[in-house]
């Protein structure tokens, strides 16, 4: 019988309508639940470093004492996460200060306040052993800061660091 076909047909649809109507809420209901927040300054090279609380959304550059996840255990004097350093590179952290790894775990930090007229000098990488600064072109050994060459009159000034629960920190 045509009708019946057509009730039949048009139950399905709301029975299949229904059943994706419940599947969207549990959808919706599994999202908002048990999803962490993304992570604010997140950085996915750190993500091998077991104790770089980097991954938990800590901020090694946060000052406030606020950061980090729970169980983060940031030393107050964290410069940044040793997993944010590349090896034979370097990163400038709170503006001023240069760290630099040119051996996998040896680290050495400077003032990257050029002591020329006071750019900041850029982050050797690649395994360069040349720290440059872009104003003047003036050039610093990775191993220990000094004048290579260019009009710079000195060095670059040497900030003591270790290593710390993951962190490179002022010594
Ligand atoms: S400011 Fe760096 S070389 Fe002049």
């Amino acid at each position: 019988m045509p009708d019946e076909d057509v009730f039949n047909r048009c139950a399905a649809r709301r029975t299949l309508l229904l059943g994706a109507g419940a599947m969207g809420i549990a959808v919706l209901a599994g999202c908002g639940v048990d999803e962490p927040a993304p992570s604010a300054g997140g950085n996915p090279g750190a993500s091998s470093t077991p104790a770089a609380p980097a991954t938990t959304g800590g901020n090694p550059f946060d000052d406030s004492g606020t950061g980090g996840g729970a169980g983060a255990q940031v030393p107050d004097n964290a410069l940044v996460a040793v997993g944010e350093v590349p090896v034979g590179g370097g990163v400038i952290v709170k503006d001023t200060v240069l760290v630099v790894q040119p051996a996998k775990g040896s680290f050495k930090a400077y003032d990257a306040v050029c002591p020329h007229q006071g750019a900041i000098v850029d982050p050797p990488f690649d395994g360069n052993p040349v720290i440059m600064c872009p104003r003047h072109n003036s050039k610093f050994k990775v191993a220990d800061g000094s004048k290579v060459e260019g009009p710079t009159p000195s060095g670059l000034k040497s900030i003591k660091v270790g290593v710390k629960s993951g962190y490179v920190v002022r010594a």
